[in-house]
């Protein structure tokens, strides 16, 4: 497969002028120890509470408020437009719905397209990571705010109220490089899983090159059969591995998202089973964000990405955009959450 990422040849003292010191200074790898540690830490309470929550009553009664306040809210919104209905529907049904950016038709894609070149080649010039991945910091993310405001897209927010059926809060995006690896171990990490960020989590993930199917395309289980996994496995949290996930589900079933750069891949990822595919043969690159409800049991994985002209930018947000980088859950949901309360 030949990687489309376009090549633009940075001098020092362009790189300087963004905010990268080359070959002085490299990007850092994000996952610090302590972060690590922190992240395995908040999993293994998480779990624990889940555990407890699976008593049946409990789980019973909080599913049934959360359904119920779902319904009422969707009643509440303005209905959406015919494709993003179909995007709507294929949420629902399947898990996962794709398509080319362009077919979107929203008004910021240009310049989200432009500026991620640049992002993408500060990650193709970085030597320095961790051999699997390595994500642009938030320092440097913060000079584009273009990225942010694509994920804030007026359209993409009623998509994901009306699917998420609670007010929503918009967790923030990363930009990654997924590296080849032929390291097994290394790889569990690309295992499939469903994410537990909150009860329902959508995750946009667009591609920066294209993605053949030794690429590290996006891989799902539709969500009829991601439930008998769940149910099979009695499936709380963490990774499944391969053989595990064939024993239950044929693999000519697994769906893989192979596409050109601009691919738009939008998942509910609470409800399938997902994985970035390792990649085989070429690094991906990917910007992925990610929303739950404004009560989210946890922050997701990456840090909180602002942009430097915040304020300015926010005088210029609508009522729903402010509202949604509004996070009103601070303590990771588990005062909320150990209540089954979700409004
Ligand atoms: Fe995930």
């Amino acid at each position: 497969m030949v990687n489309q990422v376009s090549e633009i040849n940075l001098d020092e003292k362009s790189l300087n002028l963004m905010g990268i010191k080359q070959n002085k200074k490299p990007i850092p790898n994000r996952f610090s120890d302590l972060e690590i540690f922190w992240e395995y830490l908040k999993r293994a309470i998480y779990k624990l509470i889940k555990i407890f929550l699976n008593f049946k009553p409990l789980k019973q009664s909080q599913e049934k408020s959360y359904q119920n306040k779902a319904k009422s809210y969707r009643q509440s919104l303005a209905p959406l437009q015919s494709q993003d209905q179909k995007v709507l529907e294929d949420l629902k049904e399947i898990g996962t719905y794709s398509i080319n950016i362009q077919d979107l038709g929203l008004d910021s894609t240009q310049a989200l397209l432009e500026k991620s070149k640049i992002l993408v080649n500060f990650l193709q010039q970085e030597s320095n990571h961790n051999g699997l991945f390595l994500d642009l910091e938030p320092s440097i993310l913060a000079d584009y705010p273009e990225i942010f405001l694509w994920g804030m897209e007026p359209r993409l927010l009623d998509i994901m109220e009306h699917h998420i059926g609670h007010p929503i809060y918009y967790q923030g995006y990363s930009i990654r490089r997924d590296i080849v690896s032929k390291d097994a171990n290394a790889n569990c990490i690309r295992a499939w899983h469903q994410d537990s960020e909150d009860k329902t989590v959508v995750k946009i993930i667009i591609y920066l090159n294209d993605v053949g199917a030794r690429g590290g395309h996006y891989e799902y289980i539709p969500q009829d059969l991601s439930k008998q996994v769940v149910e099979k496995l009695n499936y709380n949290l963490g990774y499944v591995d391969d053989p595990t996930m064939k024993s239950i589900v044929p693999q000519q079933d697994w769906m893989g998202c192979m596409g050109k750069l601009g691919t738009v891949i939008i998942s509910d990822t609470s409800s399938v089973f997902h994985r970035a595919k390792p990649p085989e043969q070429e690094d991906r690159f990917s910007i992925s964000f990610c929303y739950t409800t404004n009560k989210p049991k946890f922050y997701w994985n990456f840090k909180k990405i602002f942009p430097k002209n915040l304020a300015e930018i926010k005088s210029q947000l609508t009522d729903q955009q402010q509202k949604a980088l509004i996070n009103k859950n601070r303590l990771f949901g588990l005062k909320f959450w150990l209540l089954g309360k979700y409004s």
